[in-house]
Parts: C-alpha cells; sequence; structure tokens
C-alpha cells in the first residue's frame, strides 16, 4: 500500500556530504512512499493523479526534513547523575569529579547492581525520545559497565533495542571508556582485557560495527587508545575516537593514523590534527552540547574544519554525565551560536554529514527516491527557524520507514 505525504510546504534536504550550505529546497511538493522507502518526490497534483489508492497522511503544512541522524550516543546506562550536576552547578569541575571517583566510574559502580530486564528497560526509555525529536537514526555506545560481561551485555540490549524500537541503531563497542575501580593500579592490564577479551567477543559475536576509545588526558594515551583501535582493525571494527576533548593529546592525528571513520569531541585539536582528518576523510563529529553542558569556555574549531573541506558532523553525546538531551534541534542552535556554524551548515551536519560518519551516507539523512522514508515534517516557516527557536520540539510528525513513529498531536 502506498502512502501520499501532502499538505507540506515542501521538502528540505542536501543530497551529499561535505563542508557548505548547499541544501535544496522545494516548495509545493508531496512525497511518495512505497514499501518503506521513498518512491518519488513531486507535485501533489500529479501524484494524488497516478496513484489515486495511496493512503494520505497529512502532513500539517510542516517542511518534510530527512530523519535528523545521531552519529555518537551512550544510551545505556543504569543510573542518572543529577547529584554530579548539582555538583558542577556548585563550583566543581567535570575533571575533579571523574579524578575523585566519579563521572563514567561512578556509572560502571552502578552498572554492577543492574539485571538485564534494568538495562533493557532504562535504555528503551532513553532512545525512543530520539524519536520524538525527529531523530530515526542513532550511533550507540557501550561503555558503562567496563567488565566483559556488561560490555557485551550492553551491546545485546543494544540488539534488543532494535528489535523493539523502530529506529536505526548503529552499535560500537567503546570498552574503554574509563579504566574501572578494580585496574586503576593496573591500567595496561585493562587494555589487555579490552585487546584480548572484549574486542575477540564483541566481533565473535557480530555486536558492533564500530570501536571507538576514550583518547584522553588521565584515561587512555595514544599508544594505549592505538593499541586498541589497531585490535578493533585486525577483528573488522572500523575506528572511532573520542579525541581531544578536554586536553589537546594529539588525538585527531590518531584518527588519521588508523583511518578512523570518524573523531569525536575535537575542543582542543590542533590545525595538525584538522590536516591529518583531512587528509585521511575522517569525519569529524562535534558536540557542542557537551561544552554548553560542562560550562566550557571554547567550542571545537569547527569553521576550520568547514573551510578545510571536511564535512563536520553534529551529534547530542547523549549521556548521563556531559550532555543529558536527545534534541539535535537543540545541537544546532548552540552549533549555530558558538560555532559560527550556519543552520544550512548545521542542518548538513545533522543530516548527511552525520549519517557518513557512521557509514550510512548512501541510506541515511537525504530525502530522494530510492531512499529509505525516514522523515520527519518540522513546523517552521523556513531552516532558519529551526535553531532560532530553541527550547521546543518543532517535529510534527516523525516517519521512519514509511511509518509513522511519532505524531506531536496525539
Ligand atoms: O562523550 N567523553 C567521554 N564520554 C562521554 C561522557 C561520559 C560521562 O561523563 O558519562 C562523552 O562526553
Ligand atoms: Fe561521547
Amino acid at each position: 500500500m502506498k502512502t501520499l505525504l501532502h499538505n507540506l510546504q515542501g521538502t528540505i534536504t542536501a543530497r551529499e556530504p561535505g563542508p557548505g550550505e548547499a541544501v535544496t529546497i522545494r516548495p509545493d511538493v508531496a512525497i511518495l512512499i512505497d514499501e518503506g522507502r521513498i518512491a518519488a518526490i513531486d507535485d501533489p497534483g500529479v501524484l494524488r493523479n497516478a496513484h489515486p489508492d495511496a493512503r494520505l497522511l497529512d502532513g500539517r503544512g510542516g517542511w518534510a526534513l530527512p530523519g535528523l541522524v545521531d552519529p555518537h550516543t551512550h544510551p545505556v546506562f543504569f543510573r542518572t547523575r543529577e547529584s554530579e550536576f548539582r555538583m558542577r552547578v556548585q563550583g566543581k569541575s567535570y575533571e575533579e569529579i571523574a579524578a575523585a571517583g566519579g563521572g563514567i566510574r561512578n556509572s560502571a559502580r552502578a552498572f554492577r547492581e543492574a539485571s538485564w530486564d534494568d538495562i533493557v528497560e532504562r535504555t528503551y526509555h532513553r532512545i525512543r525520545p530520539f524519536l520524538s525529536f525527529g531523530t530515526t537514526t542513532i550511533e550507540a555506545k557501550s561503555g558503562y559497565a567496563l567488565d566483559v560481561a556488561g560490555e557485551l551485555l550492553s551491546l545485546r540490549v543494544l540488539k534488543k533495542m532494535q528489535e523493539l524500537l523502530p529506529i536505526t541503531i548503529v552499535p560500537t563497542f567503546l570498552g574503554a571508556h574509563e579504566v574501572p575501580d578494580d585496574y586503576q593500579d593496573n591500567r595496561d592490564g585493562y587494555v589487555d582485557l579490552v585487546v584480548n577479551e572484549m574486542i575477540p567477543q564483541v566481533a565473535e559475536e557480530q555486536l558492533a560495527v564500530f570501536c571507538d576509545v576514550f583518547c584522553e588526558e588521565h584515561v587512555f594515551t595514544v599508544a594505549q587508545s592505538e593499541r586498541i583501535l589497531m585490535a578493533a582493525l585486525d577483528h573488522g571494527l572500523k575506528p572511532k575516537v573520542h579525541a581531544d576533548e578536554l586536553a589537546y593529546t594529539g588525538g585527531a592525528e590518531l584518527a588519521g593514523r588508523v583511518g578512523a571513520i570518524s573523531a569525536e569531541h575535537l575542543v582542543k585539536t590542533s590545525p595538525e590534527g584538522i590536516a591529518a582528518m583531512a587528509a585521511a576523510g575522517v569525519v569529524p563529529v562535534l558536540l557542542p552540547g557537551t561544552t554548553f553542558f560542562l560550562q566550557k569556555s571554547g567550542y571545537a574549531p569547527a569553521r576550520a574544519m568547514l573551510d578545510a573541506g571536511l564535512a563536520v558532523a553534529l551529534s547530542t553525546d547523549f549521556n548521563p554525565g556531559s550532555c543529558m538531551t536527545q534534541n539535535q534541534q537543540l545541537i544546532m542552535t548552540i552549533a549555530a551560536l558558538y560555532m559560527g556554524v550556519t543552520p544550512q551548515e548545521a542542518f548538513r551536519a545533522v543530516t548527511v554529514n552525520s549519517a557518513k560518519a557512521i557509514g550510512l551516507e548512501d541510506t541515511a539523512g537525504v530525502l530522494a527516491p530510492g531512499r529509505a522514508a525516514d522523515i520527519a515534517v518540522m513546523a517552521i516557516p523556513n531552516l532558519d527557524y529551526l535553531p532560532y527557536h530553541f527550547g521546543i520540539n518543532h517535529a510534527r510528525l516523525v516517519i521512519r520507514h514509511g511509518e509513522v513513529v511519532h505524531d506531536a498531536s496525539l
């Protein structure tokens, strides 16, 4: 059965990943959906005459955008960390809290008390809101268990989520998210565990597409990160890197060296790091919501990356410590205001460029015939308005593989 999404202002989409403002706006068109895919984008009258049996779906006067793509999320954890938020409000820094055993280690301690059902239930309710904000594809990481059984469980939970929720989930193994309590005096011992036990089992069970590592001062050194990512490559997992977030360590250069698909955060990245990413075709995934939420003053050098020709992507970084939001629309606002990214560049960064950051540039993030019918209908008069009117949700109707998965009027 075909569906005709009509009563739209029109469609807004980028055509291919890259820097710049190239966005195609087609007013007064409707979208014909067949078998979960876009069959045609054309004049509403023409489509209606040609397909009189199509079921009509009312776009309520909004603009149809591609379903947003969020290329960096951490939704698999047990307890939330609002107590640390309160400490930060009262003047403690994120780094001080982590050094005192809080942060990711705090999450890992809590994870050990949780059952499979606990994690399934919590993760479900954390992923569901992405759809309501118009995000139809997410990358999702493990990394809050920091032991073999818990990291495998986290990825199995993501597999379960893919059965339960109408959202596309690309799983990433992030066992090297932090060094857990019991390895504080034997940090290389934890790297051994990741390399010798976790990565082979993740690969064997085909639980992840990517392997990520938190390459950062006081977490994993560049040498340790490289060892982990090379082991991942040996097992068919493609590298990603959390790089240069809180301090410059050369993480972007590492991403270039190992041929990572993307490098994330990049707040303190050097010009050499940008050049290394450009030379190796690494997609920079910027997370300005994290800079904002951690009360930091300097944002990632997005303009320098765009000027270097890089296809900058944006993500929420949804996680319990450094950015507790599923809202990519809000991230566009922060990127525009604090990184000098235009609304058009921000739009490309949450659609086609973020699809490229997770290897889905041929399937997600673009409205075109033949593509999956993943569509976010936004109640906005124009694209500039999307990041401008902030703190609300503009998504009116969200469609994934041709089915309505969120309807704001219900
Ligand atoms: O991407 N940087 C490392 N990991 C997360 C934060 C994790 C946490 O605080 O729970 C991030 O910001
Ligand atoms: Fe992250």
